[in-house]
């Protein structure tokens, strides 16, 4: 951390303590950590922080020892654990079997005499139900989005596009770009893939009108970034918005990591000449199929750049882990690659040794990025992922689309363009502009700075009108 201004924890408790905070996070690694990294945020101005969450992908209370949490039964079964393959179901599956189980909970921790009263409730956008319970129970809501701006704008834009007749996306217009949502073309709209294509419609309707019921809500993102898109979003979603991002720059993920973090790739790194490294991770949900990943490794080889590669186990369809890969792979590495099952991503960015990020193009992973000045190679999977690929290759101009090219040849020419050709220079060059005008909005007046200070005076007046209550 380090951007939160000179006043002491002590100091800023004295003004906001006694404010107690619910947050309740959606249990996917992307949305744990931005939603635990706003709680650790919020904590640092003074304020309470309780944890409420479901059992399945339980955040470990050990690492953060200051704030208590609850958490309730969520009925899923194994079968329904979260894949790619179908999202959506997970999404409205959950939404119903937590109603009951979370509003019991909640309403524990609100009578809860032995505690400060409750100010007011943060729920991931994802949790549309929580709206008419925190109605219920007489407690002001705000909404964090863990998503970019641009891709909230992208989602809205689907519904009218499906009523003008534009989806599903016809092969022919792939390319054809947007006019509602530029720079997007068809092919970056973020669809997933479901059983039931009237679920996506569904679910973005019911968490577009329970945020626009709700007192307020939190973007992870910064002015720098969207700043056009920002003034957009504040006209059609006419409730307060704090853009108080990037998170991670106060607080590192690893504490929120669901999976151990393999610290063997940082002394791997410490190995490594300076800006050499491409590093490859593809998030914490998409899936390739066999083949796919067989060119990745082929194209990575080829390319001769030394690269750090996560394979998430059970990432590659149908297998386990590495099995796919011929015998010979490794020998011919050389020690010209590290793999490993996962990454302490944040500080593997920000090692001197890496020089580009082969991403799925998460929005943490793309903001992550960005921070470190780190150019990309974007290969999206689903949802926003495809917005922010566009906005990285077409509009922050900091990174190279794979545009569905999985081919082992391409792969070796896209790596060397960006690590080391001069073809590359101009994008290398805008990815450390770009930090260095992200940096800008922690600053003293900056963008964030400002919407940081505005939202923990919006939380404590929402803290003293519960308290007079
Ligand atoms: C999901 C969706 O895929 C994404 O589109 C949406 O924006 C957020 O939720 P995920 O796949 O988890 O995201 O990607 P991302 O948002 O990039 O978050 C992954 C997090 O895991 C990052 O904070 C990253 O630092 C961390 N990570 C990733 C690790 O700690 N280790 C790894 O090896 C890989």
């Amino acid at each position: 951390m380090g951007y939160l201004g000179s006043q002491s924890r002590s100091q800023l408790k004295k003004e906001n303590g006694h404010h107690k905070i619910v947050l309740f996070p959606f249990p996917l690694q992307g949305h744990i950590n931005s939603m635990l990294q706003l709680a650790s945020i919020l904590h640092s101005q003074g304020f309470n922080i309780c944890i409420v969450h479901t059992q399945y992908n339980s955040p470990n209370p050990r690492n953060f020892p200051h704030f208590t949490f609850n958490s309730f039964p969520d009925g899923l079964l194994e079968t329904e654990y979260v894949s790619e393959s179908d999202l959506l179901a997970f999404i409205a599956r959950l939404n119903i079997s937590c109603t009951v189980p979370f509003r019991d909970c909640l309403q524990k921790v609100l009578c809860d005499d032995s505690e400060d009263p409750v100010a007011c409730l943060i729920t991931d956008g994802v949790w549309y139900f929580s709206q008419v319970v925190a109605d219920e129970l007489k407690i002001p809501r705000i909404v964090l989005r863990s998503t970019s701006i641009s891709s909230i704008s992208a989602f809205s834009a689907l519904s009218a596009l499906s009523e003008k007749g534009c989806l599903p996306i016809k092969d022919s217009e792939l390319d054809k770009a947007v006019p509602e949502v530029p720079p997007l073309k068809m092919k970056d709209l973020p669809v997933v893939h479901t059983k039931n294509p009237e679920d996506l419609q569904q679910i973005l309707a019911n968490m577009g009108r329970e945020t626009r019921a709700s007192s307020g809500l939190i973007c992870n993102s910064s002015e720098e970034l969207e700043g056009t898109k920002l003034a957009k979003a504040r006209q059609a979603i006419p409730i307060p918005i704090f853009v108080i991002g990037p998170f991670h720059k106060y607080f590192i993920a690893s504490s929120s990591s669901l999976l151990a973090q393999d610290m063997s790739s940082i002394s791997w790194l410490n190995k490594q000449k300076p800006k050499s490294v491409i590093y490859v991770s593809l998030g914490s949900i998409a899936s390739i199929n066999a083949a796919k990943f067989l060119e990745i490794a082929l194209g990575l080889v080829n390319s001769e750049q030394p690269f750090l590669w996560v394979v998430r186990p059970g990432s590659i369809c149908g297998l386990h882990w590495l099995e796919h890969l011929p015998s010979s792979f490794l020998e011919m590495l050389n020690g010209r690659g590290h793999i490993v099952k996962w990454a302490p991503q944040q500080e593997v960015l920000a090692h001197q040794a890496i020089g580009g990020f082969w991403t799925h193009c998460g929005w943490n992973s793309t903001m992550e990025s960005i921070c470190e000045g780190v150019p990309m190679i974007c290969m999206p999977s689903f949802g926003d992922q495809k917005v922010n690929a566009r906005y990285v290759s077409d509009f922050w101009r900091v990174g190279l689309h794979l545009e569905d090219k999985l081919e082992r040849g391409e792969i070796e020419r896209t790596i060397r363009r960006l690590m080391a050709d001069p073809a590359g220079e101009a994008i290398r060059d805008r990815a450390v502009s770009l930090k260095d005008k992200v940096d800008q909005c922690f600053k003293e007046g900056g963008s964030s700075y400002r919407s940081l200070y505005s939202l923990t005076g919006y939380l404590s007046s929402l803290s003293d009108s519960a308290f007079r209550g």
